[in-house]
Order: structure tokens, then sequence, then C-alpha cells
């Protein structure tokens, strides 16, 4: 009968390894890759922190033994051996606190080190992707997978290394000794354990799927507060206080539960092996009955394997919530992984050469594109060819399309058909470096950093001297602006320049572009923040920096592009109208109305271009 139920459990393990295992196969291959890729180079420091938790187990093993020692001969009345028990205590005392240090900055160490390196792989890998890629995801909830998902990985890797090193080594230890005692009522007692192999599994699943959604929800949480903290003008303008603190509060609330819930399922897997530990020691006392009595075992015997069996409890336990801990590692690993999988479709040709510039001509041959639906078209049918060294102007109403096409110079997107090329190299087939090297981009949305105003400058180009940075910001007419700051270059600008006016930044985005000395410059509405008499001086400026060097202007305010080589006007995607400022008046077509347009509502603003009458 014994046998019998020694023999069915085991089945039953065996039975739901094969249909019901703890892992299911993408876990495991999860797990190997996550293994492979980041523990397995790590198993120097592993076998270091391994005999450092043996050593501290041995010390304290130790303990009882001279305790033993000590007992055996407090009774003797020689007391001869007591300096050396003395000393002993002493000596092992120290080993075991010095061990239990080293023990603990290894381990922590490992999983330490392993955080910092996977947050350095995953953020650049994600730099690195596809702009379109990271312009789906917001900054918080990927903020959220470089923190929160990667401090989850962290303690599922903490716990599994105490567990497999410290506790695994006691159950082993406990378990032998069991057998050693008395292997019958062993098998018994420990029969009842792979009954809670099925509800484990169960339970891991949930809180898999409990860790997966809480992971999300920290994602969601830290999007929410990065955006309504960016938004603070917002806010206040707008008396928005109550609804950010309710939006961003209803998050805490799902994290919360989520949370609550994580934790419930997880305490439910504790108790559950407490309660079979409790069921074996029923177990062991009915099978010890018999034992005992037909004499086959001892009472010492028995109050040995209980003892062993209570002392057991703790650290199957702790394997019980290493499984829930591990589920929650997985499922951010899953996370983690789906940005390191992340393979930019925006990539080089194996053997691109780098882009060789003669005149810096740029030519758009039927490029149409969309951003992901096929049906919205962003750019269609659009044929142009920027001259080498000469000024082309888009101009045209909101959505036109205006910005699409400056930004696939740089392939920030590319085109979904056509071409475009440059000195008559498909940009697709030279190396993105030497392509993104020959563009300075001033965008609609200024961008600058937290930083000093001459370390905003100087992202133009990294490693630019001072002098550079001051040239470029001369040529941008900043310069008079910047040294009435109150550290003048070395003023910090505050979150993306909160401290300075609209023009002010537009103003050092030129510099920086300028700065870069690129022979093609794309400038979208570069100057569209700046009152006409500044705007004047930093068109002067301009003037002789675009000399040369292929322009693309966009611009709203016209009289900024009347000079330009070539004027295009977009719409819908495409160029409905070309020429000179001159020549688009004398046609009196979508520029004159354009233009027209502009004087009556502004008429103030600025001279009447040539050949224009204001009625
Ligand atoms: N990231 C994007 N995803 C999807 N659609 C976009 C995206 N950016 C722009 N669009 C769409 O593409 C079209 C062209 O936009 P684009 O920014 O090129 O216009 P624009 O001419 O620069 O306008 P504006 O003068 O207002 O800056 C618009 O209809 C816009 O809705
Ligand atoms: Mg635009």
């Amino acid at each position: 009968m014994a046998t019998a139920t020694g023999e069915s459990p085991d089945k039953a393990l065996v039975r739901s390894k094969k249909s019901n295992a703890v892992f299911d196969a993408r876990s495991r291959d999860l797990l190997s890759r996550f293994i492979a890729d980041w523990i397995k180079p790590r198993w120097r420091e592993l076998l270091v922190a391994l005999a450092l938790t043996a050593g501290l187990a041995a010390a304290t093993g130790a303990y009882p033994m001279v305790i033993k020692f000590s007992f055996d001969n407090l009774l003797e009345g020689d007391v001869g051996w007591l300096p050396w028990v003395l000393g002993a205590i002493v000596i092992i005392t120290l080993a075991r606190s010095v061990l239990l240090y080293l023990q603990t900055v290894a381990t922590q160490r490992i999983v330490l080190r392993l955080t910092a390196d996977m947050q350095s792989t995953t953020f650049s890998h994600l730099i690195n992707s596809d702009y379109a890629r990271l312009t789906r995801d917001t900054p918080g909830r990927m903020m959220s997978k470089l923190t929160n998902d990667i401090q989850f990985i962290q303690q599922a890797t903490l716990a599994s290394m105490n567990s497999l090193m410290r506790d695994s080594l006691s159950v082993i230890a406990l378990v032998g000794s069991m057998f050693y005692l008395d292997w019958l009522i062993s098998l018994v007692v420990l029969g009842v354990y792979p009954f809670a192999v099925v509800p484990i599994v169960t339970i891991a699943r949930r809180v898999r799927r409990n860790a997966t959604r809480t992971q999300a929800g920290l994602g969601g949480m830290t999007s929410l507060l990065a955006e309504k903290l960016g938004a603070t003008r917002l806010i206040k303008t707008f008396g928005l206080e109550k609804y950010a603190s309710e939006r961003v509060n209803r998050s805490f609330e799902d994290v919360f539960r989520l949370r609550l819930k994580g934790v419930s399922v997880k305490a439910r897997l504790e108790s559950m092996l407490e309660a079979l530990g409790g069921a074996a020691v029923a177990g062991v006392i009915w099978v010890a009955y018999w034992r005992i009595s037909s004499g086959a075992s001892t009472v010492g015997d028995f109050m040995g394997l209980t003892a062993a069996l209570l002392m057991a409890a703790q650290p199957l336990r702790a394997v019980g919530g290493l499984m829930a801990r591990v589920q929650e590692g997985l499922a951010a690993i899953e996370s983690v992984y789906e940005i390191l999988d992340d393979k930019p479709t925006i990539k080089e040709l194996p053997g691109a050469k780098p882009l060789v510039l003669d005149r810096g001509t740029v030519s758009f041959e039927n490029v149409a594109f969309h951003y992901g639906d096929e049906q919205i078209v962003a750019v269609r049918d659009f044929n142009l060819e920027a001259e080498g060294g000469k000024t082309v102007a888009l101009v045209g109403r909101s959505g036109a399309g205006k910005s699409t096409i400056v930004n696939l110079v740089p392939r920030l997107f590319d085109v979904t058909s056509g071409s475009i090329r440059i000195d008559g190299q498909d940009i697709r087939e030279v190396t993105i470096a030497s392509l993104r090297d020959s563009i300075a981009l001033v965008s609609q949305e200024v961008t600058l950093f937290d930083d000093t105003i001459r370390a905003n400058i100087a992202l133009g180009r990294l490693g630019a001297t001072d002098e550079e940075v001051v040239a470029a910001a001369k040529s941008a007419a900043a310069h008079e602006f910047i040294l009435a700051q109150p550290q003048g270059y070395d003023t910090i600008i505050g979150d993306r320049g909160v401290r300075l006016s609209g023009g002010q930044r537009q103003r050092l985005a030129l510099a920086s572009a300028i700065l870069r000395n690129a022979p093609l410059l794309l400038l979208d509405e570069a100057t569209s923040a700046l009152d006409t008499q500044s705007e004047r001086l930093v068109q002067q400026a301009l003037a002789d920096f675009t000399r040369g060097r292929t322009t693309i202007v966009i611009a709203h305010r016209l009289s900024t592009v009347q000079n330009a080589d070539l004027i295009c006007v977009m719409e819908a995607g495409t160029i409905v109208e070309q020429g000179t400022h001159a020549g688009l008046i004398a046609q009196g077509g979508a520029y004159a109305r354009l233009v027209r347009a502009q004087l009556l509502s502004d008429p103030e603003a600025d001279n009447p271009p040539p050949g224009v009458a204001l009625n």
C-alpha cells in the first residue's frame, strides 16, 4: 500500500510534466534565451558566489558541532578544552560574518551588473530602432520597460539565485537526512508534494497573466505621469488640475488593484504549500505509528524526521514563491525582448558606400509616401529637383505634406514608392551615417535638452570648439540674447528650453544646424516664431550661410521665401505650381492667391513684395 502511495504521485508528476508543465514551450524558450544571453556570460562570478554560499553554509553547520562538543565536555570537569572552544566560536563567527558580507555583495553585484547591462543594451537597441517605432510607443511606456520591467527581472534573478544556491542546498541536505533516518516514511511524506504541481501550474499561469497586466499598467502610469507633468502650462491655463489628478489617479488605482491581485495570487501559492507541509506531518505520524510498532523504526528516527520536515518547509515555501517571481520575471523578459527583437526597416544595404557629394543636387522622383495607412496618402507623385547650391521653398496649406517631404530626406521614413537621389545616388543605397552627416535639419518642433546653451548648440556637431559655437550663434542672430542670459553661454535652459522664448529656442536650433556645417540644409518653419525684425536679421545671416548649400526651406510667412531660386506650392501631397516669386505672381495662380491672402490679413507686417497689389 505504501508503495502504491509512493508511486501514484510520481506518475502524476510525470503526467503533469507532459501536459501541464510549469513552463510552457514559449516560456522555456524565453528562459533559455535569457540564460544564454545574460546569465551564462557571468558564470565565473556565479561560481564565486556559489562557493561563498557553500562556505557560509559550512560555517553555519560548524556551530552545532561546537555546541555538541561543549555540552559533551561540560560535564567532564576538565576545563582545558575551554579556550579552544571559545577560540573556535570566535573564529567561526568571524568567518561567518566575513563570508556573509562577501556572499551578499557578490550576489547583489551580479544582479545589479545584470540590470545595468540590460538597461544599456536595451536603450541603445531602442534608440537605434526606426523613428516610426520610437514614435509608436509613448516615452513613458518605453521608460517603464527600461526601469520597472527590468526591475522585475532583477528581483526574479536574485530570488532564483538565492533559492537555487541556498534553499535548494538545504532542501537537498534535509531530504538526504530524512532518507537516511527512514526511507519509507520519507517516500510517503515527499509523495505529498507532487500533488502540488497541478495547482502550482494553474497559479503560475495566473501570476504570469497578472504580471503582464501589471507591467502594462505601470507603463501606462509612467506614460501618463510624464505626459501630465510635461504639460503643466496647458494644465494651469486651462484649469485642468482636477482633470489631470483624476486621470492619473485612475491609473494609480489600476496599478494598485493589479498589484493587490498579484500579491493575493502569490500568497495563495505559499499558503497551499504550508497546508501541504501539514499534510506531510500528518502522513509522518500515521506511517511512523506502523513502522515504530513493527519495530522497523525508532522514536528517535521519528523525531529527527519531523524536525527535518519542519525545517524543510520554509525553503520549500520559498521555492513556491520563486515560481511566482520567475513568472513575473518572464513577463518582463518578454516585454524587454519585444524591444530587442525589433528589426529596423530603415537599414543599410550590405556593402553600402558612403554618400559621395558633388554639387549636392537632391532629386525626388515620383515619390509617394503614407504613414502606415494606404488610404491616407501624405505625399504622392512628387517630382522635384533641388539643384545643388540653390534654395528651394516649399509652401502650401497646413497638412499639404511639406514636413513629410523634408523628413524623407534623412530617411526618418523611407518612401513608399519612387526614389530620392542625392547627386544621382539613391539615399537607400548609401550609408545612413554619411547621409545624415551631410544634412542639417531644423524641424518644426524645436528640441532642446536641459543643459547649457553652449551644449545645446554643440548638439549640431559634437566636439565643436567654443569659438565655432559662438560663430554659429552669431549666424543665427542668437549671440546677443545669449549674452543677456544670466550665465551667458553657460545658462541652463530647463527641460526642452522652458526658460527661453519661442523665438530664442528657434534661434538655438538654427545655430545648431549652422554649426553642423552640412552641405544640405532643411529648414522647416525655422524662423516662424520670430518677429519680423529678428527674422530679417536671421535671413541676412542665413543668406551668407546658405550660399553654395542646397537648401530646402518651408515657410508659411511667404515674405521669407520670395528670394528662393524656386518656389513650389504643395497641395494634398503634390506640387501644383512652381517657379520664381515674380513668375508665380505673374501667373496669378495658387501662389498669387496665397500671397494676396497673407498680405490682406497682415498688411502692416511687411512691405508688399514687388508686383503684388493689395487690392
Ligand atoms: N507621424 C504621422 N503619422 C500619421 N500621419 C501623419 C504623421 N505626420 C503627418 N501626418 C499626416 O500627413 C499629412 C502631411 O503632414 P505634414 O506634416 O507633412 O504637413 P505640413 O505640410 O508640414 O503641414 P504644416 O504646414 O501644418 O506643418 C497630414 O495629413 C498629416 O495628418
Ligand atoms: Mg509641417
